[in-house]
């Protein structure tokens, strides 16, 4: 009879229960390895398969924005309402508190500014995100424009490094002063620079076409907001886009210049992760904007 010792070793292998070999949530990314995937699950919620990126790396081309004067008390209180921070390493080391559980997505690319050619880009060392505890990297891509060759080229090398390490790329569709953001350009720019490797794209929202734009590029697309418009038609803008299968925003001045961007950044959030009416959305925006004020009467 077996005694104590032998009843401590029995392994139980559970051999009728097969294993589940799961897919992955995200379009076009089921081939990846786990430490891109899990990355990439930090950017977009495995739940709705969306997400919702603060971008405020504005500063890196035209200095001290509208809205971003000062990082520090501009950020911080949006923070806890949106899923990624997307942000340059300046902003990161000297305004966030590297307390924060929310995942950066860092711009690698930098070099130009307002004042001359804004596609004249180099691309940073893919260490410095590893370093930063970043779970992805943004590389500004001008299809169409004087920096075209060295734009993409960036991208190609910071995917080819991003691989080796585990770090997911944002290309980003950057359009020049003169190019129309039509389905077809971006339709264009989007599918190059997922061919190139991107794992996500950035780019703007068009009308009409932006459903054949994101059933064109393999992988998931995000939109950036683009200018200041009311708050409303912001909120239309992005339930129209993850409509027509946007994975979410990487929505900058349209949060931060809002009236109340913390008011924003939640109604924002309702339309992307909870498909609410931009309507509804406002509704909640125009009620958080108002218990704000009445807290800063009292
Ligand atoms: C542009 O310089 C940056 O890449 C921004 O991150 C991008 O334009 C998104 O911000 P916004 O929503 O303000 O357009």
């Amino acid at each position: 009879m077996p005694g104590p010792e032998a009843e401590k070793d029995k392994k139980d292998f559970r051999p009728q229960i097969p294993m589940k070999t799961e897919g992955f949530f995200l379009r076009g990314s089921a081939s990846l390895d786990w430490g891109m995937s899990n990355r990439l699950s930090r950017i977009f919620n495995p739940k709705s398969g969306r997400t919702v990126m603060l971008a405020f790396d504005h500063g890196y081309i035209m200095g001290p924005t509208t809205g971003l004067e000062r990082m520090d008390l501009d950020i911080l209180p949006l923070e806890p309402h949106i899923d990624v921070l997307m942000c340059t390493r300046g902003a990161l080391r000297s305004c966030i508190p590297a307390t924060t559980s929310k995942p950066v997505c860092l711009r690698l690319s930098a070099g130009a500014t307002i004042l001359r050619e804004l596609s004249m880009e180099m691309v940073g060392d893919i260490d410095e995100a590893v370093r930063l505890n970043a779970a992805a990297v943004a590389v500004q891509c001008y299809v169409g424009e004087p920096g075209e060759h060295a734009t993409l080229s960036n991208l190609v090398r910071t995917v080819d490094a991003g691989n080796r390490v585990g770090m997911p790329t944002m290309g980003v569709t950057a359009v020049g002063k003169e190019m129309a953001r039509d389905a077809r350009y971006l339709g264009l720019a989007t599918r190059v620079l997922a061919e190139l490797g991107a794992h996500f794209i950035k780019t703007y929202f068009c009308e009409p076409g932006f459903e054949d734009v994101v059933a064109g590029c393999p992988v998931p697309i995000v939109i950036a907001g683009g200018k200041k418009i009311p708050e409303l038609e912001a909120l239309k803008m992005a339930r129209r886009a993850v409509g027509q299968g946007a994975c979410g925003v990487d929505m900058g001045r349209n949060i931060f210049c809002a009236e109340d961007p913390v008011a924003m950044a939640q109604a924002v959030r309702a339309v992307v992760h909870e498909n609410e009416k931009p309507e509804k959305a406002f509704d909640l925006y125009q009620t958080l904007k108002g218990e704000a004020k009445g807290k800063k009467k009292r």
